[in-house]
């Protein structure tokens, strides 16, 4: 499902990323562990084509059979909207909108109808226990509740693969264990591919297979 070879990364003179190599197939749960500064935020941006690797020639992201780093902003968009889901370590919802609305708005931009979008939307929630939550903005939900709203927005069109950067870093024991099967489950009803960096040994160690990065590569595994 996601091929990357020889990803570099500097930020000015340093060296992020030194040539990392990875790949995941499709319906693995793979998740990303190392200390802070190691490299994984920025590894898993450009895995996501948020962000660009440094111009090589020998340099390759493809997602599904895709050849990424060659398409222009447009086709990225469209790519990372149709295929790719992002859950943050800060949910990131929009303040002003309601649970549902934040939920639709991939949905939006993909092009569906309101009412398609409205009802997808819907059924999301009320899979991630919100049915009751929907017309609420993000303040008036709890940090759990918020987390899985953010879950029910990277989920709506469906996407190959999801992206999450510490997922369950904001959330108490109880709800991050919940969030965590939730991965699973979801993997298991949708065959969908997750990426996930974490902190959280326990999370980490459920993945089908835990990588290591130190100081901007990928240990052997
Ligand atoms: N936009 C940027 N400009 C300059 N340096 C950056 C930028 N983003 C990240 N860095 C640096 O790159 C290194 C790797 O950062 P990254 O966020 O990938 O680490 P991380 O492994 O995710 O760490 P953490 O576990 O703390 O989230 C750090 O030294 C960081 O300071
Ligand atoms: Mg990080």
């Amino acid at each position: 499902m996601i091929i990357a070879k020889n990803i570099h990364k500097h930020y000015d003179n340093l060296e992020v990323l030194k040539g990392v190599d990875i790949e995941i197939k499709k319906g693995e749960i793979v998740s990303i562990v190392g200390a802070s500064g190691a490299g994984k935020t920025t590894l898993l941006q450009i895995l996501g084509t948020l962000d660009f690797p440094d111009k090589n020639s020998d340099t390759l992201l493809e997602i599904n059979g895709e050849n990424l780093l060659n398409l222009n902003d447009k086709k990225m968009s469209r790519f990372r909207n149709h295929h790719l889901g992002f859950i943050f370590q800060f949910h990131q919802l929009l303040p002003e909108f309601t649970a549902l609305e934040n939920v639709c708005i991939p949905a939006f931009i993909y092009g569906k109808e309101k009412n398609e979008a409205e009802a997808e939307a819907k059924k999301l929630l009320e899979y991630l226990g919100l049915k009751d939550r929907m017309e609420h903005k993000p303040s008036q939900l709890s940090g759990g509740e918020q987390q899985r709203v953010a879950v029910a927005r990277a989920l709506i069109n469906k996407p190959l693969v999801i992206f999450a950067d510490e997922p369950s870093g904001n959330l108490d024991t109880h709800s991050a264990e919940n969030l965590h099967q939730l991965f699973f489950k979801l993997r298991d009803e949708f065959n969908q591919t997750f990426v996930i960096v974490t902190h959280n040994e326990e999370l980490a160690n459920m993945a089908d297979r835990k990588l290591t990065m130190i100081d901007g590569l990928i240990k052997n595994e």
